[in-house]
């Protein structure tokens, strides 16, 4: 039994490097290209794995090359992954990624592939897992109506759940109430709220929302603002890390936010400590290329 499951996407992340985004009907050249393990679920479970937690990864990936490099990638990480299923029928998913090399900023196209295949009846199988674990984590990039289910069942059991709601769609009034964090960042929020988000003041505003929604604790995080935390009792910001040298590539940085505050969460971290934490793993992972291979090590953060 692991502490911390995870459920969601994993995908290939084909990465290209360009000293500038491409405009609508523009061809430019890239400077680098790369394939390597993404999805914002899986992203998340390396980043806590790495964070010294017991976590298990349940999805669903296709019988092909990408489909064994997320098998891999958890064979060497440590994780559990027993939960992940393997499709005869379909593929398992690719992302493109374009990243601009001036500041590591990034534009992605997703297709989940066989992650969006996985069923309410295959996530049955693990409900022991997900009631008896300690922090359950998940994200919106498989079928909507699953994740609202597990999230159902984790709090059937005496889990803490968390919901990255990224990519920002449409979700029914019903989850809120089963969302004890929620975890934004600033244009996710302004989706969600409706209005934009500029500073510390319009995060309070945006966190009481949520709260006012039914989630237990809101936390929005801000770029280069930091983050922004919300519950009944209190309310704060945390700065963003003064980083040394250059970012290299922002993909997954949101994950290693995600992935180290369940991490922080299921280690019982005071909420402070926590978002510190994680707003550190976070800024780390962005001196790396790619998503779940530039996730840090506890022994990085020193
Ligand atoms: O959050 C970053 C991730 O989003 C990438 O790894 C990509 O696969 C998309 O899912």
């Amino acid at each position: 039994m692991s502490n911390i499951c995870v459920l969601g996407n994993f995908v290939a992340d084909n990465s290209f490097y360009t000293k500038k985004l491409p405009v609508k009907g523009q061809t430019v050249f890239g400077t680098g290209f790369q394939i390597g393990p993404g999805g914002k679920g899986s992203n998340q479970a390396i980043a806590a794995a790495r964070l010294g937690s017991e976590v298990s990864f349940l999805g669903k990936v296709g019988d092909d090359e990408f489909g064994r490099m997320a098998i891999d990638l958890y064979k060497k990480n440590n994780l559990n992954h027993k939960t992940v299923f393997i499709s005869k029928e379909h593929p398992t998913g690719v992302a493109g990624i374009m990243v601009n090399k001036t500041d590591g900023t990034n534009a992605i196209i997703v297709y989940p592939g066989a992650s969006m295949e996985i069923t309410k009846e295959e996530v049955n199988k693990f409900s022991e897992l997900i009631t008896k674990c300690k922090v359950f984590l998940t994200q919106l990039e498989i079928k909507t109506e699953v994740t609202l289910h597990a999230l159902k069942l984790a709090k059937e059991g005496n889990a803490i759940t968390i919901l990255n709601p990224a990519p920002a769609i449409k979700i029914n009034d019903e989850f809120f109430k089963y969302i004890d964090y929620f975890t934004p960042n600033e244009t996710e929020a302004e989706f969600y709220y409706g209005k934009k988000i500029e500073n510390y003041e319009e995060a309070k505003l945006a966190g009481d929302f949520f709260l006012s929604k039914g989630v237990k604790n809101s936390i929005i995080t801000l770029g280069d603002m930091g983050a922004y935390f919300s519950n009944k009792n209190k309310n704060f910001s945390i700065p963003a890390l003064n980083l040394k040298g250059k970012v290299l590539d922002t993909t997954g940085a949101g994950d290693a936010f995600s992935g180290a505050l369940a991490s922080g969460l299921e280690k019982k971290m005071e909420i402070q400590d926590c978002l510190n934490f994680a707003i550190k793993v976070s800024g780390i992972s962005t001196k790396k290329k790619g998503a779940a291979d530039a996730m840090p090590f506890l022994k990085d953060l020193s």
